[in-house]
C-alpha cells in the first residue's frame, strides 16, 4: 500500500505475483471472514482489498486481520448500489486490475409479497444483482484485456430453488445465478473464470437483521392466514433449519478460498452438505413437482417430520461441508 493509500502489487513483504483480490461486503459475516482468510494466506499469494459501504464500521475486520493490516489487507469504502463509489474505489487500485473480483453483498428479505412494497424489493434487486453486475462491468475490462480473472459470487442455495416467503430473496440470487451462468461461457474464450458459490444457512448478522426488520413490520393489506401462516410457521421453521443445519462463515470463507485457488474454478460449487438433500428434490425431479409438494407437505403437514429431518441432519454423522472436487 502506497503513501497515498493506493494498493501496489510490490507491496510490503509481498511476492510480486501476489493477485489482488477485492471483496464486496466486508463489514461482517462471509466477507470479513474470507478477506482475513486470504490476507493471512501463509505464502502471501493475495493483496485484499476488502471493501464496505460504512467504513464505520471497519473495526471487526482490522482486528481480525491483525498484522496483514496494512501489508496484504487494505479497507477501502465501496457502495455496490453507487456507480460512483465503483470507479472511486477503483481508482485507488493501482492499474485498477483486479484479479479476483468476491461478489459478496447483499442483502435478506422475507415476508409476504402483499406486504411488501415496490421500493423495497427493488432495494433487493440493486444490491444482490446490480450491485454484482455494476461490479463485473467496471472490473471486466481489465481483465480482458489481460486476459485473466476470476470472478466470485456469493450466490445461495435460494439461487436454484424457491423457498416460501423468500420470494424476492430468492428471485435477485436466481437472477445473480442466470446472468453469470451465461457470462461464464463468453468469459472463458478470455481466460476468464466464473464461480456462483451457493452457501445454505449460516450463521452471521444476516438472520439476526432480517429478525429485527421483521419483527418491527406489519406487511400491511396482508390477509390474517398468510400472516398466520409467515409468524407461526414460516419463521420457527426458518429460526429451526439455522439452528439445525446452519454453517460457520468461516467454513463458507474456507470453501471460496479453494474455488479460488482451485486451477479449475467449479462455475457452481455449495457448501453445505447436510443442505444437500434438499437442494437434490428439484434435480431428481425436473417438473418441481417433488420439491414443492415435500416442501409444502413438510411445512404444513407434517411439521413433526420436518423437525425430525432436521434434527438427522444436524446429527453430526453427515460431513458439514462439500469437499472440493
Ligand atoms: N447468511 C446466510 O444464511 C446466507 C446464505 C446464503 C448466502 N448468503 C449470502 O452471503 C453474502 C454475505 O452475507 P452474510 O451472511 O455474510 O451477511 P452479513 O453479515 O449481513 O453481510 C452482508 C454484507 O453485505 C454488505 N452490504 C449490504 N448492502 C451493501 C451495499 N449496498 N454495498 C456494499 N455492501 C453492502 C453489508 O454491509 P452493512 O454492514 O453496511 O449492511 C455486509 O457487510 C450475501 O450475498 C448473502 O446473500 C448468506
Amino acid at each position: 500500500v502506497d503513501g497515498r493509500g493506493h494498493v501496489s502489487r510490490q507491496g510490503i513483504n509481498m511476492a510480486s505475483s501476489a493477485r489482488t483480490v477485492l471483496v464486496s461486503g466486508c463489514s461482517s459475516g462471509i466477507g470479513l471472514e474470507l478477506a482475513v482468510q486470504l490476507a493471512r494466506d501463509p505464502k502471501q499469494r493475495y493483496q485484499v482489498v476488502a471493501t464496505m459501504r460504512d467504513l464505520r464500521k471497519k473495526g471487526a475486520l482490522e482486528e481480525a486481520a491483525g498484522e496483514a493490516l496494512g501489508k496484504t489487507l487494505t479497507v477501502a469504502q465501496l457502495d455496490v448500489c453507487s456507480d460512483e463509489s465503483v470507479a472511486q474505489c477503483l481508482s485507488c487500485i493501482q492499474g485498477g486490475e483486479v484479479d479476483v473480483l468476491v461478489n459478496n453483498a447483499g442483502l435478506g428479505l422475507v415476508g409476504p409479497v402483499e406486504g411488501l412494497s415496490i421500493a423495497t424489493m427493488k432495494s433487493i434487486l440493486d444490491t444482490n444483482f446490480f450491485g454484482a453486475v455494476r461490479l463485473v462491468k467496471a472490473v471486466l475490462p481489465g481483465m480482458k484485456r489481460r486476459r485473466q480473472g476470476h470472478i466470485v459470487v456469493v450466490s445461495s442455495v435460494m439461487g436454484l430453488q424457491g423457498v416460501m416467503f423468500n420470494d424476492v430473496y430468492a428471485a435477485s440470487k436466481f437472477a445473480v445465478e442466470g446472468f453469470f451462468e451465461s457470462l461464464a461461457i463468453q468469459l472463458l474464450q478470455f481466460n476468464i473464470h466464473v464461480s456462483l458459490v451457493e452457501p445454505g444457512p449460516v450463521i452471521t448478522d444476516f438472520e439476526g437483521k432480517l429478525l429485527a426488520q421483521v419483527s418491527s413490520q406489519e406487511f400491511p393489506g396482508t390477509d390474517p392466514d398468510t400472516l398466520h401462516y409467515f409468524r407461526d410457521i414460516y419463521l420457527p421453521a426458518s429460526r429451526e433449519l439455522f439452528r439445525s443445519v446452519g454453517q460457520s462463515p468461516q467454513d463458507v470463507a474456507r470453501a471460496i478460498v479453494k474455488v479460488i485457488n482451485s486451477s479449475r474454478p467449479p462455475l457452481r460449487r455449495q457448501t453445505n452438505a447436510r443442505y444437500v438433500p434438499l437442494t437434490a428434490l428439484k434435480v431428481v425431479a425436473p417438473s418441481g413437482h417433488l420439491y414443492v409438494r415435500v416442501t409444502h407437505g413438510l411445512l404444513f403437514r407434517w411439521p413433526r417430520l420436518l423437525n425430525l429431518g432436521l434434527r438427522c441432519l444436524a446429527c453430526g454423522c453427515l460431513p458439514t461441508r462439500v469437499r472440493p472436487q
